[in-house]
């Protein structure tokens, strides 16, 4: 019989662990044990603050809906999507567009456009976003998926206007196809920066850290083809006063984005336009490749 105590604990857990059959796994609990206890120790956690801990991640679950993942503004709050995002860029075989958070309200299944249409069902103000989708010398990638969402010009998504709404419509989405050379180009509207959801026990914590709590303007973009890495991005607009406190860190210099009132290359004249090419990485030999993951698919299979 050993004595357990705060530091022969770890090792304790270490060892019962040691029969995991798969690597993987076996290294990441592995880790994550050896972290956990040593952040333990190093607040000197006391047992009332571990249970106000509990109570927090259970409310955080409790939260979670198939449209309203709170695990995953958790995770965004806390730089760690921008961290797991980071890693993954390190990781491509070569030069490509720079991750930026999936986020919340991303959703499958967006409706299926032509080049030019816009995606917005009532716009104001239209500017039509162009480029072009090319691989890591330049080339064009033909046919690429180009999926697109974003909120409204007051800084709502479809599923925010629909809380409530058992099946909610969907707006502000589309899903394109870029033509043989990679080409995409689809009108939209400028959207409004926004608070992240406030409402539940994130909310609670971003004011308890006295933080703002906002995401500067922003487009969401998920990219693929097959054989390449798929590409989950967003494109900040310039100028928006939270680009540098982004309350989830998303926003990276290379991708933030003017919009130009007289680009004589634009498709559509008569209206602002962005331009943007998205690169991509082939994708590595090992892994799905596939970054963008519903949230409404988590709840609903409870993996
Ligand atoms: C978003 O981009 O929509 C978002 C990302 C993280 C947290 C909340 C919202
Ligand atoms: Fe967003």
């Amino acid at each position: 019989m050993r004595a357990i105590d705060h530091n022969t604990i770890t090792d304790a857990a270490l060892e019962q662990m040691s029969s995991t059959p798969d690597p993987r796994l076996k290294q990441i609990m592995e880790s994550l044990v050896k972290h956990l206890h040593e952040f333990a120790r190093e607040v000197d956690l006391t047992p009332d603050e571990w249970i106000q801990g509990i109570g927090f991640l259970t409310a955080v679950g409790q939260k979670c809906t198939p449209f309203r993942q709170e695990f995953i503004l958790l995770s965004d709050t806390l730089g760690f999507s921008a961290l797991i995002n980071a890693l993954h860029d390190k990781r491509a075989v070569e030069a490509s567009t720079k991750s930026s958070l999936l986020g919340p309200f991303y959703r499958e299944g967006s409706p299926e456009m032509k080049l030019g249409d816009c995606i917005v069902q009532s716009p104001r103000q239209q500017v039509v976003i162009y480029g072009q989708v090319t691989d890591a010398d330049g080339k064009g990638v033909p046919n690429a998926s180009v999926e697109i969402w974003q909120t409204d010009e007051d800084g709502a998504y479809d599923l925010q206007k629909q809380d409530g709404v058992e099946i909610p419509s969907m707006d502000m989405r589309g899903h394109f196809h870029a033509d043989a050379e990679g080409k995409y180009y689809l009108r939209t509207v400028i959207p409004l920066g926004y608070m992240i959801p406030m409402d539940g026990p994130v909310g609670d914590m971003i004011r308890a850290q006295k933080r703002h709590g906002y995401r500067p303007s922003h487009i969401h973009f998920m990219i693929g083809a097959p054989g390449y890495r798929e590409l989950a991005t967003a494109l900040y607009t310039a100028g928006d006063d939270h680009l540098e406190s982004d309350t989830v860190f998303g926003v990276t210099d290379s991708l933030v984005i003017q919009v130009n009132k007289d680009d004589p290359n634009a498709p559509i004249k008569g209206m602002p336009s962005i331009h943007y090419d998205f690169q991509l990485a082939h994708a590595a030999k090992l892994g799905s490749g596939r970054v963008g993951a519903d949230p409404s698919q988590i709840t609903k299979t409870g993996a």
